[in-house]
């Protein structure tokens, strides 16, 4: 996939159980040092669709003293009907439950961290338009897009194409744009969007901002580009909204 500057993978949610992710959160010196720290939760892939709000509320509940904001995983592709937590009720009944949650937790902690949504590169206009009136309604601050994908369009390597997982990197770069572009345009503003999806140069990151989104995120970047590659789209945003001041002068 070299070539496309892409990735598949078929990971899913392999780990070592929430405790563990708690030490390692601990050992960490990435808050103490100013990062930012948000935390991705989803469902185990043994827990039925039907019982997913229970796996939600559990890593929401231990989680929530230790994040600065929490994503939603409502996307990825490796995990058995995972992705139809997007739409319809289960996605209602969802956000329900987390928010009754997210009263208690926030009472108790005296804090209320962030809650985003992450959502798929392959949802139609009228899934997004869905989720885009359903968040607000929920309390969801924040909305990042996108997942990786289960179509193999805009990828030229065909020998790999046909391998199960979600694809990342420059094939779906133009995909989440359009997804971001579409949510601008029908969620309430009080939801931030964060962009990413395909993010291997700071031009990429500058189109992401011209979309719509707050902030940036990338992955399949750092394996093509190094870390450098942050460097290069803080400068490149950086200079961006300075162009855009002096234009307002
Ligand atoms: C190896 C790998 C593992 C990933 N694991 C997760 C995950 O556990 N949860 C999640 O929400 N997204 C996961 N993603 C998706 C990325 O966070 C990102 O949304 C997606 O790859 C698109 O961005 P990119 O093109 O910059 O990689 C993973 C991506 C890759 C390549």
């Amino acid at each position: 996939m070299v070539k496309d500057k892409a990735i598949i993978n078929r990971l899913g949610f392999n780990n070592d159980g929430l405790e563990v992710f708690i030490q390692n959160i601990l050992k960490s010196q990435w808050r103490n040092q100013g990062g930012i720290l948000g935390l991705n939760i989803g469902k185990n892939s043994d827990t039925s669709i039907e019982d997913a709000s229970f796996d939600y509320l559990k890593s929401l509940t231990r989680l929530y003293p230790y994040a600065d904001y929490i994503t939603i995983n409502i996307s990825s592709p490796n995990t058995s009907e995972l992705q139809t937590l997007q739409s319809g009720n289960r996605l209602i009944n969802l956000l329900k439950e987390i928010q009754e949650k997210r009263k208690e937790l926030t009472d108790i902690y005296e804090k209320n961290v962030p809650l985003a949504v992450k959502i798929s590169p392959d949802l139609k206009y009228d899934q997004i338009d869905f989720i885009s009136q359903i968040l607000p309604t929920y309390g969801i601050n924040g909305i990042i897009a996108t997942n990786t994908s289960l179509s193999r369009k805009n990828l030229t390597n065909l020998r790999f194409s046909k391998q199960s997982g979600g694809l990342s990197g420059s094939p779906i770069h133009d995909t989440s744009l359009k997804i971001i572009n579409r949510l601008k345009e029908k969620i309430d503003s009080s939801v931030e969007i964060i962009g990413v999806g395909g993010i291997l140069s700071g031009q990429q990151a500058i189109e992401k901002i011209l979309a719509g989104s707050k902030a940036v995120q990338l992955y399949t970047g750092l394996i093509y580009r190094g870390p450098i590659l942050i460097n290069e789209c803080i400068k490149a945003i950086d200079q961006f909204k300075l162009s855009k001041n002096k234009s307002f002068i």
